[in-house]
C-alpha cells in the first residue's frame, strides 16, 4: 500500500485503511479536465502521458476498429482514479497488470479505478481494449471522425483523438507514439513519423507508423483507404513519405503538384524557422470533402477543396509552418492559438513574397484595407478570440497582421531572430502569447505591451498608424 496516513489516536493504520475510501485516505481523483479555460472537460488531472502503443485492426467495409491501446504514463498526484477522453466501446482496462473498473461520464470521459490506488510520481502502465465505429458516435453533437467510400480519418482540432484512442487529450501532454493497424490487403494506413514496416497474412496487412518525438493527442492522425504512396528525400536529407487517395478524380494533378513539393517548402521554411524538428516528413490527401487542412504532426492532412483550383503551394506551407509554430511549440492552453494560425499565415505571405505574387508588407497592407472598421472582422481578438471564434478568419489574418505590426517595430534583424529563436526556446514544449511577447522583449529590448494590446486584444480596427507608432 502507498498510502501514508498519519493516524490519530490509538486506532491501528491497517484496519482504517480498510475503513474508509481511497480518497479519505489523502488518494483523490484525478480532475475531469486538465485546465484548459474554454475546454475544462479536454484532457485530464493527475498523470503525464509519455508513450502511446496502439495496436488495432480496422474494417473498411463497416468502419469497425477495434484492438487495444497501451498507455507508458506517471502520475503526478496520489490517485483513487483517474479519466481519459475516449468514446468507443470498452471492454476492459489494466492498470499495472491488474484489472481496473471503468465507467463513462460526461461526453467523453473514461473514468478508470484502479484495483490499488496510485502514488504520486510512479510509473503506470494503462491497457485499454476497446472497438467500435468511430462514425457513429458524436460528442458536444459532432465528430471528427470522416467517412470515405473506402475507409476513414480521424483529424481535427483541437479534438480528433476521442473517436479513435483514449488519450489525455490536451496539448500540455505530449507523448512519443507507435501506431500499428491492421488492414484488408489492398487497403493503406496512414499516420504520422515513419513506416517501420509492414507485413502480410491470412489477407490482412499490417502497418507500423512510429512518431518518436513529444506529439500533441491533436496532431496524432489515422487514415485507411486506398492510397498511393510517394516516397523522396529532403535536400536536408529527411525521408518524406507522401499518400494521395486512389480516388482524387479531378483533383489528383493539382494535388501532387501542390504535395510534392513538401520537401521544397519544409528546407526553405528551416531558413526562417531554424532546422526541420522531426525525422520524417510528408502530407496526405484523403478522398473526403471535409474543409478544412491540418498540420497533423511530420504529415499534414490536406482536403482536396484546397486542390479545387490548380495547385496551392501555399496551404502546404501553411501546415509546414505548424510542425515548428504549433507542433514543435505547442500552445499552453487553447487561448493560445495566434501563436499558430498567426505564424502559420505570416509564412503564407512571406512565400508569396519567394514566389513573387506581393511582399508580406503589401499583402497586410491589402488585408488591413479589405476590412472596413465596421467590418465584425475587428471584433476578434486574436490573442483570445474565445472557443467559438477560434478559427475565425480573424485569427489567421488579424493574426499575421499583428506579425506584421511586430517586424515593423523591433525592425527586421531582430524580428527574424525571434522567428528562429521561438521554436528552439520551447522545442517540444508550451508557451503562452505571454511568453511570446516576453520572449521578443527580450530580443528586442524594446516594451511591447502596447502593441500586443492593439493588435491582439482590442476588438477595434488599428489606426494604420499603429505599427510604427507602437515602436516610439
Ligand atoms: N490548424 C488548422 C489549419 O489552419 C485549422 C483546423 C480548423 N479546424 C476546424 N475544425 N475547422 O491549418
Ligand atoms: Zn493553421
Amino acid at each position: 500500500m502507498h498510502r501514508r496516513l498519519i493516524v490519530p489516536g490509538a486506532l491501528g493504520a491497517a484496519v482504517l485503511m480498510l475503513a474508509i475510501p481511497a480518497s479519505a485516505a489523502g488518494h483523490s481523483p484525478g480532475a475531469p479536465g486538465i485546465g484548459d479555460p474554454y475546454y475544462p472537460a479536454y484532457g485530464n488531472g493527475g498523470y503525464d502521458v509519455s508513450h502511446y502503443d496502439l495496436r488495432l485492426t480496422y474494417q473498411p467495409a463497416t468502419d469497425r476498429l477495434e484492438g487495444t491501446a497501451t498507455l507508458l504514463a506517471r502520475t503526478t498526484q496520489d490517485l483513487s482514479r483517474f479519466n481519459l477522453d475516449f468514446l468507443l466501446d470498452v471492454g476492459e482496462v489494466r492498470v499495472n497488470g491488474a484489472p481496473a473498473a471503468f465507467a463513462t461520464s460526461g461526453e467523453h470521459e473514461l473514468e478508470i479505478t484502479p484495483k490499488t490506488p496510485l502514488a504520486k510520481d510512479t510509473p503506470v502502465t494503462v491497457v485499454v481494449r476497446y472497438s467500435g465505429v468511430p462514425s457513429s458516435k458524436k460528442a458536444y453533437g459532432f465528430t471528427s471522425w470522416h467517412r470515405t467510400p473506402d475507409g476513414g480519418i480521424g483529424a481535427n482540432e483541437p479534438e480528433a483523438a476521442w473517436w479513435w484512442f483514449p488519450s489525455n487529450d490536451h496539448p500540455l501532454d505530449k507523448a512519443t507514439f507507435d501506431v500499428s493497424v491492421q488492414v484488408p490487403d489492398g487497403t493503406q494506413v496512414i499516420s504520422n513519423g515513419t513506416l517501420q514496416s509492414t507485413s502480410s497474412r491470412l489477407g490482412w496487412t499490417r502497418w507500423n507508423w512510429r512518431s518518436d518525438k513529444p506529439q500533441a493527442t491533436y496532431l496524432a492522425t489515422l487514415a485507411i483507404g486506398r492510397f498511393d504512396l510517394t516516397t523522396g528525400t529532403t535536400e536536408s536529407g529527411i525521408p518524406v513519405v507522401n499518400a494521395y487517395s486512389k480516388d482524387l478524380g479531378a483533383h489528383a494533378g493539382a494535388a501532387r503538384a501542390s504535395v510534392e513539393r513538401t520537401g521544397e517548402v519544409a528546407d526553405w521554411l528551416a531558413g526562417y524557422f531554424g532546422p526541420y524538428p522531426y525525422n520524417a516528413l510528408g502530407g496526405y490527401v484523403p478522398n473526403t470533402g471535409t474543409g478544412y487542412a491540418l498540420e497533423t504532426q511530420t504529415r499534414p492532412f490536406y482536403s482536396p477543396r484546397q486542390f479545387t483550383n490548380g495547385s496551392n503551394v501555399s496551404v502546404v506551407v501553411h501546415e509546414l509552418a505548424h510542425q515548428w509554430y504549433g507542433d514543435l511549440v505547442s500552445v499552453r492552453g487553447w487561448q493560445d492559438i495566434w501563436i499558430n494560425e498567426g505564424f502559420a499565415r505570416y509564412a503564407q505571405w512571406l512565400w508569396s513574397e519567394h514566389e513573387g505574387e506581393g511582399t508580406a508588407r503589401e499583402l497586410a497592407d491589402y488585408t488591413y484595407a479589405s476590412h472596413p472598421a465596421d467590418d465584425p472582422f475587428w471584433t476578434v481578438r486574436p490573442g483570445d478570440p474565445g472557443p467559438d471564434d477560434q478559427f475565425h478568419l480573424a485569427v489567421y489574418d488579424r493574426g499575421a497582421l499583428a506579425v506584421q505590426a511586430l517586424r515593423e517595430a523591433i525592425g527586421d534583424e531582430d524580428f527574424f531572430t525571434v522567428l528562429k529563436g521561438w521554436p528552439a526556446k520551447y522545442a517540444h514544449g508550451n508557451a503562452s502569447v505571454a511568453d511570446f511577447r516576453r520572449y521578443a522583449e527580450e530580443v528586442s529590448g524594446k516594451p511591447l505591451a502596447a502593441l500586443f494590446d492593439t493588435w491582439l486584444y482590442e476588438p477595434v480596427k488599428p489606426a494604420a498608424s499603429a505599427a510604427r507608432s507602437a515602436s516610439v
